[in-house]
């Protein structure tokens, strides 16, 4: 049984603030993925947990007790690192055991949970190896064995993936998820790769570099489907998805009712109306994936806008194309279901709908209700 529970917490290095005002719970039994852009604080967040950074301010709780003064080792918590640092000179087996043999646990207790932890892992026929003679995968995993036969209440990772290749981390990736349902241990695992985070947590916690007003790095919370459909700013609308989502500056029509862009002119959505009234004669943000972005001469949409432009660049993926088109002044980005590749300067007919849109106030960079 765990959760976590950061209330104001800040983080001051000299006179730079790192973290400001973080307010995150994180559920018992919860996989809950940290994500951002570089040196957002992310791996500062996650050491807090482990008890390896001191507070500037706030409360950090595990379950209801206050840890801020707790040292690492009273915390139960297991960390994995990036650099999963084995010890060269030790078997599988060893290095597993190690945690254990330095906490004075019964001879017979470490034997056993090696093995279950082995077993686990897949890693029973590999006991007796040397990391040298073991795939990254498979160091990997002896890395995750020697935070699961402590059996903590709390996991903690920070991107331990990043040193596998494309191929093993998306195996990696499943193998983790199915063991964080098996072990049914609170999980707090940090990465910048949002594909790593939209596949892997229950719910996502989406941060950005502190303002440099005081602005706090918590962006938004929600289960990766709740931030993919619903960002509530343009920071996450453009982090989350992949290529990420076109933001284009449109203009609403003096009357409110009609939104006006680089080359169209179209009814507001009804949804969006009562909101853009008070937005009459000026600009917002307009937001559409490119996977909402479709071929315009080949579409049948309920709603569309149709743009036109000169093709800059044409990527090819297997059974889609990612064009990137030149609309007015801006760049529109299209995931298209198309066999064949546009070439550079061809002219292109895109279409999406309106229904598929998301908008954002220019300033502020907030969502626009909907209604
Ligand atoms: N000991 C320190 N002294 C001063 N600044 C620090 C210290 N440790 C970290 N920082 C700064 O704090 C910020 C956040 O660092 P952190 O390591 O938490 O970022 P991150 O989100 O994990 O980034 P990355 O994705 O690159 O690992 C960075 O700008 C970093 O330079
Ligand atoms: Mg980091």
């Amino acid at each position: 049984m765990a959760s976590i529970t950061f209330s104001d917490v800040s983080k001051r290095y000299g006179t730079v603030d790192v973290i400001v005002g973080l307010r995150l719970e994180i559920r018992d039994r919860e996989f809950m993925v940290m994500v951002g852009p570089s040196g957002c604080g992310k791996s500062t967040a996650l050491r807090m947990i482990a008890g390896l950074e001191e507070l500037t301010q706030g409360t950090l709780a595990i379950d209801s007790r206050v840890v801020n003064d707790v040292p690492p080792k009273d915390r139960d918590v297991a960390m994995v690192f990036q650099s999963y640092a084995l010890y060269p000179h030790m078997s599988v087996y060893d290095n597993i055991a190690f945690g254990l043999r330095m906490r004075k646990i019964s001879q017979q207790e470490v034997h056993e949970r090696v093995l279950e932890a082995a077993g686990v892992l897949g890693l029973g026929q590999l006991l007796d190896r040397k990391p040298k003679a073991l795939s990254g995968g498979q160091r990997q995993r002896v890395a995750l064995g020697r935070a699961i036969v402590r059996k903590p209440s709390v996991f903690l990772f920070d991107e331990p993936l990043s040193n596998l290749d494309a191929e093993l981390r998306v195996q990696m990736r499943a193998e983790l998820a199915r063991l964080q349902q098996k072990l049914a241990t609170t999980t707090v695992y940090v990465t910048h790769d949002q594909v790593e985070a939209m596949t892997l947590g229950h719910r996502i916690a989406v941060l950005a570099p502190a303002g440099a007003s005081g602005r706090t790095n918590l962006q938004q919370v929600g289960t990766p489907l709740e931030i993919y459909d619903r960002p509530q700013n343009a920071f996450v609308a453009r982090f989350i998805g992949s290529p990420p989502m076109n933001i284009l500056t449109v203009c609403i029509s003096a009357d409110g009712g009609e939104i006006i862009g680089p080359g169209f002119r179209a009814r507001s959505p009804a949804p969006f109306a009562p909101a853009l009234r008070a937005y009459a004669g000026r600009q917002v943000l307009l937001g559409v994936r490119p996977e909402h972005v479709h071929d315009g001469a080949a579409s049948s949409l309920r709603n569309p806008v149709s743009l036109r432009g000169p093709t800059e660049i044409a990527e090819t993926i297997g059974s889609e194309v990612i064009v990137h088109a030149r609309v007015g002044e801006e760049r529109m980005v299209a995931r298209l279901h198309a066999r064949r590749v546009p070439r550079f300067g061809e002219m292109v007919e895109l279409a999406f709908d309106l229904d598929a849109i998301h908008l954002f106030d220019k300033d502020s960079e907030q969502r626009l209700a909907a209604s």
